[in-house]
């Protein structure tokens, strides 16, 4: 097992695969979705306790909407759950927040994600991102709004927009660049995450396995994989 100090600060994970997994044990899609958010608790508890700071689970894209009504129905009811739920989480010291244009869900879910996250913010342990109605494009237009709020307002001149001051007004800006990337189900893309922050990432595909099958075991080869790899970041 990496040791600690060599873990990476933040990790992504791409959680693909819930409908071919349902598919293959000809169960409807939403069945898939259901094994795949046990798996995700699994695995969030799991990274807390190896003792990694930032996790990010990409949940629910702004692509996702694109799906048929039912299965965006079946997804939003998991989450409702989860929230039900998260008290275990709290519990752990764990450190919940939400990555996404929040705007669009009800106003029960938008109150009590509100105060997962708020109850959660003096936690110590890992910090627990889920991507929810999120897309990386998405969050940049965010940034950009409101970096031109601040110009518009004389507050910012606009050869005083830096990189670090793009960052800082994402979602999550203060929280470090991902790292790592990790994406199951044999998909090799971003699929519209995180796509500022890993401008310098290392990327995990998984070919031989799907979201619902993922275990700890995945999770460790993916950082004995990162361990492996040489980061120059542009240097030699
Ligand atoms: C990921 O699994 C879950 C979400 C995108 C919400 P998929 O539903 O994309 O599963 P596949 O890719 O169809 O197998
Ligand atoms: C990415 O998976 C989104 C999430 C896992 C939440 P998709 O299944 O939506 O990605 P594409 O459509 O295959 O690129
Ligand atoms: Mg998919």
């Amino acid at each position: 097992m990496v040791e600690q100090q060599f873990l990476p600060a933040h990790v992504g994970i791409i959680m693909d695969g819930n409908g071919r997994w349902a598919k293959k044990r000809a169960l409807p899609r939403k069945m898939g979705h259901k094994a795949g958010a046990e798996v995700f608790r699994k695995i969030a508890l799991y990274a807390n306790d190896r003792g990694l700071k930032y996790l990010t689970f990409y949940v629910f894209s702004t692509e996702n909407w694109k799906r048929p009504e039912d299965e965006v129905h079946a997804i939003i009811r998991l989450l409702r759950n989860y929230l039900d739920e998260v008290d275990q989480y709290r519990d752990k010291n764990i450190r919940i927040r939400f990555l996404g244009d929040l705007s669009v869900f009800e106003p029960d879910i938008q109150k009590k994600m509100g105060e997962i996250r708020e109850e959660s913010a003096g936690n110590t342990g890992m910090t627990l991102n889920l991507a929810i109605n999120y897309g990386g494009r998405d969050e940049i237009v965010h940034a950009a709004r409101r970096l031109a709020e601040q110009v518009k307002a004389g507050r910012l001149a606009p050869e005083d927009i830096t990189e670090q001051l793009v960052a800082e007004n994402l979602y999550a800006g203060d929280e470090p660049d991902v790292d790592l990337i990790i994406r199951p189900s044999g998909e090799y893309r971003l699929s519209n995450f995180l796509i500022w922050q890993s401008a310098y990432a290392e990327y995990v595909f998984m070919d031989e396995v799907l979201w619902p099958d993922f275990t700890p075991a995945h999770l460790e080869a993916a950082l004995t994989e990162y361990h492996k790899r040489d980061r120059r970041f542009g240097g030699i």
